[in-house]
């Protein structure tokens, strides 16, 4: 029997929530408490639910957050928490979840959205594509014997959040795709799930200089494996301090492990290649409003152009047709019109936006038409440091 509820939108009483937390414990594998507890902690008005009949049936947790393309932070929704019941699965349920979704999301202004795709068709479908990498990087404990004796490691103390917010955001500017955290990330860096993170930073004299939240798992034999879920260095010497007291771990501590992009530059301290750098993911990213995004980003100072782009999208018509992207000074510039002599499907748009792959890639592999200037200018205004992110959502 009907509820009368709509077919998407938040969870509306317990008996609701109960329902969505019921699909996440199976769909992700946890306990029923789990799931409850991550459902309360993200925020129960966050979680959208797609209705049949009456009945709870999937659930999507969009996050606002953003991230950093050429230093300027654009406004992102991640996505995480996509679940369908067991029994209600492949007749196209999720689909229409993620339309719903990116629908609503668009509507408040979203310019892009962010996900860690399970399955990459049921992405593909709504607009999605590969967009950047997250890795994890894995280095021997008694590699990093380094000596460094400049500035103090002192633990974390929660007076110190505001000075370690602002030197993540002074890192995080740098890089290429990297989130503008929301409070629910921030917390996952501090209180990982079922484990006991601690923190510790460096400074100087002109205050926090980097810092790093571990996690100490124990293996056989008493050895450890050291994992951060955070690690920033804003200068090189905090870069050098952290690694030698990670080092001074050692004598139980067999590896350190954290996550980033493909050539992290703290790699480059190390004596020698004994270090493992392995692909756990490519996110994938929609671009929810192509004109909102192209003016949003930070493009490189002192290249200046003018693109005509041509683009597809099946479900959002306002995002179709012709666009100029005239960008000089950093800053990109759109309006309508032109000749469209590059020319791609929205989905394409992403790997082009964030730098994942060059036009040249994105045209051998046929998923961008364009003429050989239009490749070379876009190649100059999408070219960045590699897009990565070291947060899981
Ligand atoms: C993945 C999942 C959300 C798909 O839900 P669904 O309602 O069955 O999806 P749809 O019917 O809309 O199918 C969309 C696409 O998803 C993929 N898909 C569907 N069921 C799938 C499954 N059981 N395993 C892998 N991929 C699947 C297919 O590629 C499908 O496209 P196709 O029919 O063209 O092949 C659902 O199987 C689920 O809840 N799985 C467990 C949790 C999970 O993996 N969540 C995703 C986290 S990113």
């Amino acid at each position: 029997m009907g509820t009368g509820r709509p077919e998407f939108g938040p969870p509306e009483g317990a008996e609701e929530l109960a329902t969505a937390a019921d699909i996440d414990a199976q769909a992700f594998a946890m306990s029923l408490a789990d799931s409850t507890a991550w459902l309360e902690k993200a925020g129960p008005a966050n979680l959208r639910v797609l209705r049949e009949r009456g009945t709870v049936m999937a659930t999507a947790l969009p996050i606002p957050m953003g991230q950093w393309y050429g230093g300027r932070r654009v406004a992102m929704a991640g996505i995480g928490g996509v679940g369908v019941a067991p029994g209600a699965r492949g007749r196209g349920l999720a689909t229409r979840l993620m339309r719903h979704t990116l629908e609503e999301l668009r509507s408040v202004g979203f310019p892009l959205s962010v996900l860690y795709p399970a399955t990459q068709p049921l992405y593909r479908r709504v607009g999605y594509e590969q967009a950047g990498s997250r890795f994890e990087i894995r280095v021997q404990a008694h590699a990093l014997d380094f000596e460094e004796q400049s500035l103090t490691v002192r633990p974390i103390q929660s007076s110190d959040q505001a000075a370690l917010q602002e030197v993540y955001r002074r890192h995080a500017s740098t890089r290429q795709g990297y989130l503008d955290r929301a409070p629910y990330i921030w917390d996952r860096v501090a209180n990982p799930r079922k484990e006991t993170a601690y923190g510790f930073l460096v400074e100087g004299s002109h205050g926090v200089e980097g810092y790093t939240y571990l996690v100490r798992r124990r293996m056989v034999d008493l050895k450890q494996e050291i994992s951060l879920t955070d690690f920033v260095a804003i200068t090189p010497a905090a870069g050098r301090k952290l690694l030698s007291f990670l080092g001074e771990h050692r004598s139980l501590a067999l590896e350190v492990v954290w996550n980033g992009g493909p050539s992290d530059p703290l790699l480059f301290l190390l004596r020698e290649q004994t270090y493992q750098v392995k692909l756990l993911f490519h996110w994938m990213m929609r671009v929810l409003d192509v004109p909102a995004a192209l003016e949003a980003r930070g493009y490189p100072a002192g290249v200046s152009g003018t693109l005509h782009l041509e683009v597809a999208d099946d479900l959002f018509p306002d995002n179709r047709g012709s666009f100029i992207l005239e960008v000089s000074g950093g800053t990109g510039h759109v309006q309508r019109g032109g000749n469209g002599l590059l020319r791609l499907d929205v989905r394409a748009l992403a790997p082009l936006y964030t730098g994942f792959l060059s036009p040249e890639a994105l045209r051998s592999v046929g998923a961008l038409v364009a003429d050989d200037a239009s490749v070379r200018l876009a190649a100059t205004l999408f070219c960045g440091p590699a897009p990565a992110l070291p947060d899981m959502f």
